[in-house]
């Protein structure tokens, strides 16, 4: 089931790199590229690069790089086939397959039977007049048709197979998407009867579930006849994943990335009750925890996670765990304190400024559980004192820096009425209990410093580690090739690169007509070499009147004289170069050396070198 390769290229070409990644991530246009968050890595500065152009992305950071085709096989799970299938839907481009994978076919189909169901619930919901009760229920929780147009809520009639009837999808389809089921008279069957409809959607806002809530019994009415859950959710499907999904994200997202902060609430009505309040950063996880996938993704949109549960589930939930997140995803949690018995979409109704200011005074996690331990305890007796600071206590050592942990000690301290000195003891008891710590995070800076003048051979090695210095000149060379190739046209060789994915890189862009081309044609290192310089900046500014680009090529060519020189020593020692003409080079280079950075005799120096060092080359190969 192979794509040609002229329909791969044109879904490529065909793709929107920075709206594709931008639905996974906070992009900014940073001169000609774009940054963020690496979707692949856990980081807190931007080392994730894109460059629109060319339609790649690479990480400084992880070292990930590639096209939107390698973005999506590697974001959403998915083979190649599948990746080049999904990006050739979003762009409209129909694939000649030799034949059609059935997966491929069933997902478009399900997604389409999806999108028609919300539709179709939604038309219910604003015309149809069996929707009366659902609207004036909606109305009652102050919901207009604005919102409810903003948030394409519906009505599932009261009826077994309204929705089958209208959608006239096989079985298959029906059921792959969770609207509805075969019955045992082999009738297809509606999944929702008679409840309102909240769809669920991917951040690209294609609706993949729906949630269904029953109306509230009328006043007076006797109970029901038997028992229906508050909401019935859509199973997982091919096109939906509880666990990686967060309710509200597609409309959320630009507040989120805006405000660099993301609510999480329990209930889709929660969520909406943030929106009126205007906050509209909040989500919701599906009727699952809170999980890891749900962090993971999380991260990629602010790094501020507000927890607003309800304050009974706020205690409760997942902490160990949302603790442990907190610090593998590099994302800083608090907690919403909300009035006892309440939820968001409760208080968000009574008094929307209380909602906010819970939001705006939500504590950080690590105080939220202090608090918590203490509130919980006996403070009156001695004993009750000190178990209340051995549980806060508990909860501090869980914090990787000792900087904060350290500053809970004098507050636990204070509020127990213990020696500081004996808590910070305790504390030492429980970090040393703890599986050890996380490792420090070291991370790559996103930037390299400017070119140096040193000499590139590596003998620095106080300022940093050889190879750095070896890359730097040859990377610089190469950003420069990539993105203005006429300030080096003809002034740059292969052989002025040591390192050979450098040489293989500059090599694939001499032998091309294009950067995908010279990608397409190098080593998997050198291409991915490529695919990062593509999307850097060169230091170089190449507006400036100066110069910029010689002091570049003489730092490769000083390291490649270098190199060269000493081979050049290993040769004479060994006998294979007459003394005579050895020195004779040496002599020549160590000239040339001298005057290559003098403004008057630097060009000729630079070419006595080319010449030398391709005439060494060349006798190297025979
Ligand atoms: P809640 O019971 O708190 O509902 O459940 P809610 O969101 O506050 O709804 P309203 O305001 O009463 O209308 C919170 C979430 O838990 C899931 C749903 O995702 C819901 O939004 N849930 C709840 C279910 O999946 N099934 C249920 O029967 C109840
Ligand atoms: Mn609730």
């Amino acid at each position: 089931m192979a794509i040609p390769a002229e329909e791969v290229a044109q879904v490529r070409a065909a793709t929107d790199i920075v709206g594709l990644i931008g639905e996974h991530v906070a992009l900014k246009k940073q001169g000609r590229r774009w940054s963020g968050l690496c979707p692949f890595h856990s980081e807190k500065t931007p080392s994730f690069s894109v460059n629109a152009e060319e339609g790649l992305f690479y990480c400084f950071g992880c070292q990930k790089s590639g096209d939107a085709i390698s973005f999506v096989r590697e974001v959403q799970g998915m083979d190649f086939v599948d990746s080049v299938r999904l990006l050739a839907d979003r762009a409209g481009i129909t694939l000649h397959e030799d034949a059609d994978g059935p997966d491929r076919k069933d997902r478009a189909q399900i997604l389409d039977a999806m999108e028609k169901a919300v539709d179709f619930y939604h038309q219910r919901l604003l015309t149809n007049p069996d929707a009366g009760a659902a609207r004036s229920y909606l109305r009652s929780r102050g919901y207009d048709g604005e919102l409810i147009k903003a948030f394409r809520l519906g009505w599932a009639p009261d009826e077994w197979d309204a929705l089958s009837q209208h959608l006239k999808v096989n079985e298959k389809i029906l059921e792959g998407a969770g609207l509805g089921f075969v019955n045992k008279a082999s009738r297809q069957q509606d999944f929702l009867r008679a409840r309102v409809v909240f769809p669920i959607c991917d951040p690209a806002s294609r609706a993949i579930a729906i949630g269904g809530r029953i109306l509230p019994p009328l006043p007076g009415s006797p109970p029901p006849e038997r028992h229906e859950p508050k909401y019935k959710n859509s199973p997982e499907t091919a096109i939906y994943s509880k666990r990686r999904t967060l309710y509200g994200l597609n409309w959320a997202k630009k507040n989120i990335i805006e405000s660099g902060e993301i609510i999480v609430c329990e209930g889709y009505t929660d969520v909406i009750a943030f929106f009126q309040a205007g906050m509209p950063r909040a989500v919701a996880t599906c009727g699952t925890a809170l999980g890891e996938e749900h962090f993971s993704l999380m991260r990629n949109f602010a790094k501020k996670i507000i927890l607003a549960y309800d304050a009974d589930a706020a205690g409760q939930s997942a902490t160990g765990r949302v603790y442990e997140w907190e610090s593998k995803h590099e994302v800083d949690v608090a907690v919403c304190e909300l009035p006892a018995g309440t939820d968001p979409a409760e208080l968000g109704r009574s008094d929307p400024e209380a909602l906010k200011a819970a939001v705006k005074d939500a504590k950080p996690f690590l105080k939220f559980r202090v608090d918590r331990a203490l509130s919980l305890a006996d403070l009156e007796s001695p004993e009750g004192r000190a178990k209340a600071a051995e549980g806060a206590l508990a909860a501090v050592a869980e914090h990787p820096d000792a900087l904060v942990r350290d500053q809970y000690v004098i507050s636990i301290a204070d509020r127990c009425r213990l020696d500081p000195q004996l808590v910070r003891e305790r504390l030492q008891a429980h970090v040393a209990g703890e599986r050890s710590a996380p490792e420090p995070k070291g991370r790559r800076r996103s930037e390299e410093p400017p070119p140096r003048d040193e000499p590139q051979d590596g003998d620095d090695e106080s300022v940093a580690p050889a190879s750095a210095i070896v890359d730097r000149p040859g990377l610089e060379a190469l950003r420069i090739a990539v993105h203005y190739p006429e300030l080096v046209v003809n002034r740059l060789e292969p052989f002025f690169f040591l390192d050979s994915d450098q040489r293989g890189a500059f090599e694939a862009l001499l032998s091309s007509t294009s950067l995908a081309e010279a990608i397409e044609s190098s080593s998997t290192r050198a291409s991915a070499l490529l695919r990062r310089v593509a999307v850097e900046e060169p230091m170089i500014d190449p507006e400036s009147e100066i110069d910029q680009v010689s002091p570049v090529i003489s730092q490769l060519l000083r390291g490649a004289a270098r190199k060269a020189l000493v081979d050049l020593q290993a040769d004479l020692r060994q006998g294979s170069v007459e003394v005579a003409e050895g020195s004779r080079q040496v002599a020549l280079a160590h000239a040339a050396l001298e005057e290559l950075d003098d403004p008057d005799s630097g060009s000729a120096a630079e070419a006595t070198l080319v010449a030398w060092l391709s005439s060494r080359g060349a006798q190297n190969e025979t």
